[in-house]
């Protein structure tokens, strides 16, 4: 079969990829297997019976049914959850959007993938000498879905971060703004805020001067809030985000605890959003009902905040403070540190001197039932070799842990880890 420069390129294998097909393997297939690996949110049961019961008074008005299962929505997404969305962000959040600056997509990872193409490759207004448009990660590490969804080659770049040694056992990264400089190239600057896979939020400072470096070319920043507002909220410390109607937002229901109803929200400048909502109708037609309908009841019930603050966060803490004390326990003696946890649902890694590389540790864990995600794809668009020594091999010393699991698993899990960790060392 003779394939198309895309079809080859986005037909080939890709580290989100292996990352779906192990989640596939470990949640649907061998349910054995110690899962510590991709970013399936937790089963939470208080949450399911919430869900449930606004699925149950759905399913008992026909009108509602019929709009869920019977209808497609117009381009934008369902106009009466973008109504309650915009509302519920300008009261949570004091934001000030209207509805004009929003739209759905089937999840947020289509909605990058739309993003990040309209933005980058060959300039549709200039010469064909132009140089390919490229959007930049500030701060490596950073969500390896978005690696692999450019059409044109050469079109990202990732920068080091500064890395900040913190006591015996932990760290921190932040923006290492000498290395960033920004230049005419660069179509706009793209961040998770929490970040997927570190754990790190990046703070109201750090936020605000990155915006100014990127308005100085009036270009905007992305910021990924899959982990964090609106919903779900998953932020241990430090929790506000400043709005600036340049930038663009990209929202998620599936940390919620919904990944399976595949539904995204943009808020953004209209002129990018109408284009995005073009490009969306051309690609999928029209967006899934479940994901909207189910949010909107939440919104609309007064139980969407409550949700996230009384059932979600406390179920997260308290996961991420189980996985924070297994790690100390299990690798106690060991040359590890743990990233600062300030969001979402990882614990990251690095053991520093790694005898062997971040891949082969992987290897050797799947091979015992634990699955962990190998730290080095989460490096990408990076100069492959570094000036500095420490962190090209920093690259390859750090794993990414799931707390979404049972208690059990957890522990077992790491335990296991720490047990492999002390015989290579
Ligand atoms: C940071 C981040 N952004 C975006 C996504 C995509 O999520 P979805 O397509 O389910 O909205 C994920 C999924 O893991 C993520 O971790």
């Amino acid at each position: 079969m003779k394939l198309s420069q895309f079809g080859q390129q986005l037909g080939s294998d890709a580290g989100i990829v292996d990352l779906m097909e192990d989640l596939g393997h470990a949640l649907n297939v061998d349910p054995d297997l110690l899962f510590l690996g991709g970013g399936n949110p937790a089963q939470i049961p208080e949450f399911e019976t919430i869900v449930a019961d606004q699925l149950a008074a759905i399913i008992e008005q026909p009108e509602r049914l019929h709009k869920l299962i019977g209808t497609y929505q117009s381009p934008r997404g369902s106009e009466d959850f973008i109504d309650g969305f915009v509302e519920y962000v300008n009261e949570t959040l004091g934001w000030g959007i209207h509805k004009g600056q929003v739209m759905l997509t089937n999840g947020s990872q289509s909605a990058f993938f739309i993003l990040l193409n309209m933005l980058t490759g060959k300039p549709a207004d200039e010469v064909s000498e132009a140089p390919v448009a490229r959007v930049v990660f500030p701060m490596m590490p950073e969500y390896l879905g978005y690696a692999d969804q450019f059409i044109s080659p050469d079109a990202m770049r990732g920068v080091m971060p500064k890395l900040e040694r913190i006591g015996e056992h932990r760290f921190k990264y932040h923006i290492d703004f000498d290395s960033l400089s920004l230049s005419a190239r660069d179509a706009a600057v793209c961040v998770s805020r929490p970040s997927n896979p570190t754990g790190n939020v990046i703070s109201s400072e750090e936020l605000s001067r990155l915006t100014e470096c990127a308005h100085d070319l009036s270009i905007p920043v992305i910021i990924d809030c899959a982990y964090g507002h609106p919903f779900p909220g998953i932020f241990y410390a430090d929790d506000d985000m400043p709005y600036d109607a340049r930038n663009i937002y990209v929202m998620s229901c599936s940390k919620l605890g919904l990944p399976g109803a595949r539904t995204g929200i943009v808020v953004g400048p209209e002129a990018i959003i109408d284009k995005m909502v073009k490009v969306n109708t051309v690609a999928s037609l029209a967006n899934g009902n479940l994901g909207p309908a189910i949010v909107q009841s939440l919104m609309q019930r007064d139980m969407l905040s409550n949700v996230c603050r009384e059932v979600l966060l406390p179920f997260y803490r308290r996961k991420r403070d189980l996985a924070i004390a297994s790690v100390d326990r299990a690798l106690a003696g060991l040359p590890y540190r743990m990233h600062v946890s300030e969001g979402a649902f990882f614990v990251w890694l690095w053991i520093e001197g790694l005898p062997i590389s971040s891949s082969a540790l992987y290897q050797r864990m799947k091979k015992k039932g634990v699955l962990i995600m190998d730290g080095a794809h989460f490096f990408f668009g990076v100069d492959e070799h570094p000036a500095d020594a420490m962190l090209a091999r920093h690259r390859k010393e750090c794993i990414r842990l799931t707390f979404c699991q049972s208690d059990d698993v957890i522990i077992k899990a790491i335990d296991i880890l720490g047990d492999e960790l002390r015989s290579l060392f």
